[in-house]
């Protein structure tokens, strides 16, 4: 964890390691503190961008090295790219940009200085400021199983100088959290899948609820079994790893007491997919150890929620099962009864994800909630329609999918609604049976969805698959590194922050 300490009014010292400077492009005149920082560095800062012709698009940076007795040893220009095309995305990545460079250069501490122009209005703007501390904090996140000791790398102390601490401090605190928050994602992600079971999972949520004071209960397999709910127990027959179910509740009871929003938020909790019988060819099977990347960012936001104390009633429900070719799996053809009574022939038995998120979806109706969201990585073809950056979105409710929609704005995780038209409620019938786990490829993403739409009732439901965004397969978003990126956890904040000021005014 990076120290981060605030510095008002913004004052320099001469002992400063580095001091980081964003610039916008086409407002390369140093101003205010900056300029008086130039000065200190008898001109030099202004020298370097007129000689070099230095332009600070995204991405750029430079470093600058000083002798003066008043001057830092070191300045970093920060290139942000035009003010007009500034969003959290760019911001985001803006903050790993500086966070990475500094890291790569060795520097152990570094300041940053926010003046007026970067925080205030005709910069970055307030509600959008945390996005540039998370991305800072998340491109110095690592995850290493190697042999031999780690040495410690990277910034252990950051200074943020600016003359507006209040903004600042709280930006960089919810930054912080989220930073933190995603990092739990990418660590259960990123952990082998022998390590993470469906037992592992339960463990993890009892102690993310101990430490947030969430309430926990864990169904195991007998328990799951005397419930009925057959798509669940049929996806874990495939494995001799027993499955969970678990459920966080949040705020439990303050629904019915105080008239907050209440919502479910259900996870799928694959933690690992071979694809059954449908087994699954060999290239990229190990990234389907990330399969409960869905059931992970719902622990991490019930705790994250905990964190910032939100106004809502939040239950969190995680189905987790390994999918798995075992001798008594099921197997194409086979026709399941699901918790809800309804039959799913089964066509794939790669089609897992939609199965055990049936029975969660049915029971997460019993709680009668305000709102359902399900995060998933649900369909290979959500990354046909909407490649990586992008999640997709899909439910039964325009106002909550708008909502979710616009939220995501606010965050550097984007979101995109596909469509479910009553025609895709006849491609999910079955033959034998009520319906069946797969239709063709043709629109997958959507016929998933629409099979989950079929156990929400008319409960307001969003489902948002995260198939495409949950993994990166290099490292060149800056505040990515390859594997996990913990998508959905600032998402899911900020559509939880904004039901509960729309339901509290
Ligand atoms: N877990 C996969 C979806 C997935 C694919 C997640 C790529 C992350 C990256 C899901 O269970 C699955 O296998 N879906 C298949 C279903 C089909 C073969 C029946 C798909 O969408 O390709
Ligand atoms: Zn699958
Ligand atoms: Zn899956």
């Amino acid at each position: 964890m990076i120290k981060t300490i605030l510095r008002k009014p913004v004052q320099f010292t001469g002992n400063e390691d580095v001091v980081v400077i964003p610039l916008f492009e086409g407002r390369r005149d140093l101003k205010g503190p900056a300029k008086k920082l130039d000065v200190l560095c008898r001109s030099g800062i202004s020298s370097y961008i007129k000689t070099t012709n230095f332009k600070p698009a995204l991405g750029k940076t430079a470093i600058i090295g000083f002798t003066q007795s008043k001057a830092p040893t070191h300045v970093m220009l920060l290139g942000m790219g035009k003010t007009s095309r500034l969003t959290p995305e760019i911001l985001t990545a803006a903050g790993g940009n500086a966070s990475r460079t500094l890291k790569s250069r060795g520097f152990k501490s570094c300041h940053l200085l926010l003046d007026e122009s970067f925080t205030g209005e005709s910069g970055v703007g307030n509600e959008s400021l945390y996005s540039f501390f998370k991305g800072f904090a998340l491109a110095h996140y690592t995850f290493s199983l190697k042999s031999g000791r780690a040495g410690v790398s990277g910034l252990r102390k950051v200074t943020v100088m600016s003359d507006d601490a209040g903004t600042v401090d709280a930006a960089i605190k919810k930054g912080k959290i989220i930073a933190e928050y995603a990092g739990f994602v990418r660590d259960l992600v990123n952990r082998p899948a022998d390590d993470v079971t469906p037992a592992m999972m339960a463990e993890e949520a009892r102690s993310l609820a101990t430490d947030h004071g969430l309430e926990c209960r864990v169904m195991d397999l007998k328990q799951i079994e005397k419930l009925k709910m057959g798509a669940v127990l049929a996806v874990a027959r495939g494995s001799r790893r027993e499955p969970r179910f678990v459920s966080l509740h949040y705020n439990k009871g303050t629904a019915a007491r105080n008239g907050v929003p209440k919502v479910c938020l259900v996870g799928k909790g694959v933690t690992f997919d071979s694809g059954g019988i449908s087994i699954k060819p060999w290239q990229g099977m190990n990234e389907m150890k990330g399969d409960m990347a869905g059931a992970a960012v719902v622990m991490s936001v019930l705790g994250a929620a905990a964190k910032f104390e939100l106004p809502v009633e939040i239950i969190g429900l995680l189905p987790c099962v390994e999918n798995m070719p075992d001798g008594i799996a099921i197997k194409p053809g086979d026709v399941i009864t699901t918790y809800s009574g309804k039959t799913i022939e089964i066509i794939s038995t790669d089609a897992e994800g939609r199965l055990i998120l049936s029975d969660a979806l049915t029971y997460a109706n019993e709680f009668k909630p305000d709102v359902i969201v399900d995060l998933a990585t649900l369909t290979g073809a959500v990354i046909i329609a909407l490649g990586t950056r992008i999640a997709g979105v899909l439910g039964n409710s325009q106002d909550e999918i708008d909502r979710l929609v616009a939220a995501s704005r606010t965050t550097g995780e984007s979101a995109w609604q596909l469509p479910i038209d009553d025609s895709f409620k006849e491609i999910i019938k079955g033959d034998i049976s009520d319906y069946k786990n797969f239709s063709g490829r043709d629109g997958s993403t959507i016929t998933a969805a629409a099979l989950l739409g079929e156990f929400v009732g008319s409960t307001p439901w969003v489902h948002v698959d995260i198939a495409g965004t949950f993994w990166a397969q290099n490292a060149k978003v800056p505040y990515q590194s390859k594997g996990a990126t913990g998508f959905g956890v600032d998402l899911m904040i900020a559509y939880l922050e904004s039901l509960a000021a729309e339901k509290t005014k």
